[in-house]
């Protein structure tokens, strides 16, 4: 169904009129004469391409603010390839950096030229760190050289501040922090915590956890605290679990020893399934850190389920309560909201303490005709009881992908990150993509078989005079783009009708928003068709809604993670995440961003801003 611009604005600007889905049969239509620039947006994409550098576009710059391996603290050695310790990286900026957050100095001030950098280090792959390893799980791989991957993921809080147009680190900060999956102490919280299943011979309290593993996107609360995700962490984890009391969790449900990438379990046994069939329950939480507290213990909050969390994205509802959106990045599988049954308190910030650990978790099924409804994950509720293996709430949280699937929720093409539109109050949702769908496995919030580009939707809680309501049990929806070439028919691509050959995206997976509420997409595997990743930005409402521009471009074999503005929209940081993946140490495809033949690709987070000065865009 065809529609012309001025329909496509008054939709969005009634959100509640809104009859979703509509747009998923058919492209967007332009019935007006061609304009030159449709979008808010000032500059044009960037051309399409592979490149061993990154590119800005057009009115903007871009500085390489911190690197793997750079110092966080005053004494901190330089990173020293070849010569690696776990003491040193623990000490420096990790690998991989993905999800940021700038959190402003003065606490609760709204100051963009001075703060905390909050970022997670996903992942640390032994063939772009060290001489020799030839891909990423490398069974060999010493145990001097584990530790140095488990010291270089996590997260790094760091103090930065702004001079003229150069951000720097403060090195000698009291906030620098690295929290790390080799030696950081962790709690447990919530309905799970001390459950059987969660206790360890190191921990019989079931409470206490080492460490925090596959830290994708995160999201931040009104209180400052930070919330990181726990992704793939079945790939940490060796042994058989055949036979162990967690068989079918760990080999059915979470695909434990199905893509193992690291051979930490040859060295810590409590990786080894075999040897501590519990441990892997202690991970594919979301963590919730304070990064103005560096003494503070990061605290796993188990009311919010334990899935491939790729993030949260986090919203104040307008009765006050606290609401997180969360995919759960696998294919086929599904879209989470959890909403706290206390409200939140600004005065007294330690009054929130409690908010993550006791609230509703529900999962999402998606009806034809631009429906959703929102299922409650509620031990003794339906399905949900002892004749199907849940003993308590704990067990609901431990597995809630069975628990998801016996209630009907709708399998997704990958769930990557959700994030509410603080400007329309709706809630997008990027799929990245999923080939394995087949023609007979489409349905209407995931329409193509063999959805290689992904897509986006959006979410529509319904509205009031008091604004959405976010912890409502039914929303509307509908397709906000399908990614793919529009030009080519057989693509199923859905594209504002002036989208240029160099405009459109695949695999979208990072979403933000700046102060005016344009989306800022990151994407993950744009290079599988021939143009690097990177970061796309798109009106959400009026005559330019989806048509996307790319303004920032990876080098070969990264994709882009971690969109985050500054609070006026001046500066956006962003993450670099593994240049040259796909090549070795010995034989980069990339040394980004240094091109030194002494120094290795380097994953490191850049900031974007104006050459004038003015916002971002
Ligand atoms: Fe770590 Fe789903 O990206
Ligand atoms: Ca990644
Ligand atoms: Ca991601
Ligand atoms: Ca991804």
């Amino acid at each position: 169904m065809a529609r012309d611009d001025t329909d496509l604005t008054r939709r969005t600007a009634v959100a509640t009129a809104v009859i979703g889905g509509v747009l998923a049969s058919a492209p967007a239509k332009s019935t007006k004469p061609q304009s030159d620039n449709p979008t808010s947006l000032s500059f044009p994409s960037l051309p399409r391409g592979v490149d061993t550098t990154h590119r800005v576009a057009a009115g903007h710059t871009a500085q390489v603010l911190l690197r793997w391996g750079d110092p966080v603290f005053a004494d901190a050695p330089a990173l020293a390839p070849g010569a690696m310790t776990a003491a040193a990286q623990g000490r420096q900026f990790g690998t991989d950096c993905d999800f940021i957050h700038f959190a402003p100095l003065p606490m609760g001030s709204d100051n963009s030229d001075h703060g905390l950098l909050c970022v997670n280090h996903e992942s640390a792959f032994a063939q772009l760190m060290f001489a020799g390893a030839e891909r990423r799980l490398n069974l060999d791989l010493p145990p001097a050289a584990v530790d140095v991957q488990m010291a270089a993921h996590g997260h790094t809080v760091v103090e930065i501040r702004r001079d003229g147009e150069q951000w720097s680190v403060v090195r000698d900060s009291r906030y620098n922090r690295r929290i790390t999956a080799l030696d950081t102490a962790m709690t447990l919280t919530g309905p799970a915590a001390g459950h059987d299943r969660l206790k360890t011979s190191a921990d019989p309290t079931g409470r206490t956890v080492i460490g925090t593993i596959s830290n994708c996107a995160g999201g931040a609360t009104p209180w400052g605290t930070v919330l990181i995700a726990e992704e793939n962490f079945h790939q940490y984890f060796g042994g058989d679990p055949t036979g162990t009391p967690e068989e079918r969790n760990h080999r059915d449900l979470y695909g434990i020893t199905s893509e193992l990438y690291y051979n930490w379990f040859l060295h810590h046994p409590r990786f080894n399934v075999e040897a501590e069939p519990h441990e892997p329950n202690r991970f594919g939480w979301m963590v919730e850190i304070d990064p103005y507290d560096p003494a503070s213990t990061p605290k796993k909050r188990t009311a919010l389920g334990r899935i491939k969390h790729e993030g949260a994205g986090l919203t104040v509802n307008r009765d006050g309560r606290l609401v997180a959106y969360m995919g759960d990045d696998e294919a086929f599988q599904f879209i989470y909201r959890f909403v706290s049954t206390g409200r939140v308190k600004t005065a007294d910030r330690s009054a929130n303490d409690a908010l993550l650990d006791e609230g509703t978790l529900s999962v999402a099924r998606f009806d034809d005709g631009g429906r959703l409804t929102w299922l409650p994950l509620v031990w003794g509720q339906g399905p949900l009881t002892a004749a199907n293996g849940f003993g308590s709430q704990a067990d609901v949280l431990i597995e809630p992908r069975r628990a998801a699937a016996l209630l009907g929720a709708t399998p997704m093409d990958r769930p990557e990150e959700i994030e509410p539109n603080p400007v329309t109050g709706s809630v997008f949702v990027c799929l990245t993509k999923n080939g394995d769908r087949d023609a007979g496995q489409v349905d209407a919030a995931n329409p193509r078989a063999r959805n290689v580009h992904g897509h986006v939707l959006e979410l529509i809680p319904p509205a009031g005079a008091d604004g959405p309501d976010h912890a409502a049990a039914a929303f509307d929806w509908r397709p906000f783009l399908m990614g793919g070439d529009p030009a080519d028919p057989t693509s199923g691509a859905m594209a504002h009708a002036e989208s240029g050959p160099d405009d459109w995206l695949s695999c979208p997976d990072n979403i933000a928003f700046d102060p005016r509420g344009r989306a800022w997409l990151s994407t993950d595997g744009a290079e599988d068709f021939a143009t690097a990743d990177g970061l796309w930005a798109a009106d959400v409402t009026g005559p330019g809604r989806a048509l996307a521009r790319k303004i920032f471009s990876c080098p070969q074999g990264a994709e882009l993670t971690g969109p985050c503005f500054t609070p006026d929209g001046r500066n956006l940081f962003v993450s670099v995440q593994h240049p040259a993946e796909g090549s070795t140490y010995a034989r980069p495809s990339t040394r980004w961003p240094d091109f030194q033949d002494d120094l290795p690709p380097r994953s490191s987070v850049v900031v974007i801003r104006k050459s004038d000065g003015s916002p971002v865009g």
